[in-house]
């Protein structure tokens, strides 16, 4: 016997309430909603319909997987990220919503940077250097990843925005192929500590391991992006980073020593340390 949409709504929210899935019904919706193709809202205008096996059997699936922990955008193929569409998969991170945050502080040194060099290091999916491609027109865009993955992840991003003649993306570790000079070095690196990743929500443990990683303090990659990327900013050039919880003074202290100046934490919404900017040269 088939059933309305309202009551698979029902159905799959209660199946994701006894899984642990946070948002129980809002991840129902975005599911049913997926496979129906059709918009999220658009499942209240028609909570009266009766849904047949050959519409029920694709999301059956996907309901499954998510119980068990795969995560929405990957089950979706899409994560929205300063209000466009990105292709999500297990080759990057899932952007998180903090990171939007890194691109606004970013943003602002639009007027003083104007055209400017920018680098993005650990691209990802593309996220933070796609925005400002698509924000900041008359800025030059290289972006960077250790990750052959992500770096094909960020690349068919670029395509499906119209911006990969904006942006153009190399692999490297850190600085190790990098011989440019920037106005402004931006960074989501991995910063979590090696220890910890097992304890993450079993859905963060669907990222690359490469993504979060951060060695055994959590700091490492960031330390050593800090004394490394000394040798690569033009006069006054701008860092932007994004940092663990816990590690804010850490690095200040290791911005200072290696010779930054106007050393700042900002923190997200959450109230959390989560950035710091600082000026070189
Ligand atoms: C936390 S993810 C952030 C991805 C993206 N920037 C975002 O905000 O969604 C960190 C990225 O840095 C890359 N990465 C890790 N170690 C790196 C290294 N030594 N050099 C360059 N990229 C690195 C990872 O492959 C991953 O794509």
């Amino acid at each position: 016997m088939s059933k309305t949409l309202l009551e698979v709504l029902q159905a799959t929210t209660a199946y994701f309430h006894k899984n642990g899935v946070e948002s129980a019904r809002l991840n129902a919706e975005h599911l049913l909603a997926h496979s129906l193709q059709c918009r999220r809202l658009d499942l209240y205008l028609q909570f009266d319909r009766p849904l047949g096996d050959a519409e029920l059997e694709p999301l059956r699936e996907r309901v499954k997987k998510r119980a068990q922990g795969v995560p929405l955008q990957h089950l979706l193929g899409t994560s929205e990220f300063f209000g466009r569409v990105f292709a999500s998969d297990a080759r990057a991170l899932i952007p998180r919503p903090e990171t939007e945050q890194l691109v606004e502080l970013v943003l602002k040194f639009r007027a003083e940077l104007a055209g400017g060099a920018i680098l993005d290091l650990g691209v990802g999916s593309g996220v933070i250097a796609l925005t400002l491609a698509a924000e900041w027109p008359e800025a030059q865009i290289h972006a960077i990843d250790i990750s052959p993955d992500a770096l094909g992840l960020a690349r068919e991003n670029a395509k499906r925005l119209g911006l990969l003649e904006r942006v153009t993306f190399s692999e490297s570790d850190l600085f190790e192929k990098v011989d440019g000079s920037y106005d402004l070095i931006v960074a989501n690196l991995p910063y979590i500590a090696r220890a910890t990743i097992p304890t993450l929500a079993r859905e963060v443990r669907h990222d690359p391991r490469t993504a979060l990683d951060g060695g055994d303090s959590g700091d490492e990659i960031l330390l050593r992006l800090i004394v490394d990327a000394t040798t690569h900013f033009r006069p006054g050039g701008r860092l932007a980073i994004e940092i663990g919880h816990d590690q804010s003074a850490r690095l200040a202290d290791a911005l200072a020593r290696n010779g930054y100046h106007d050393i700042e934490c900002q923190t997200d919404h959450q109230g959390v340390q989560r950035f710091l900017l600082a000026k070189y040269g």
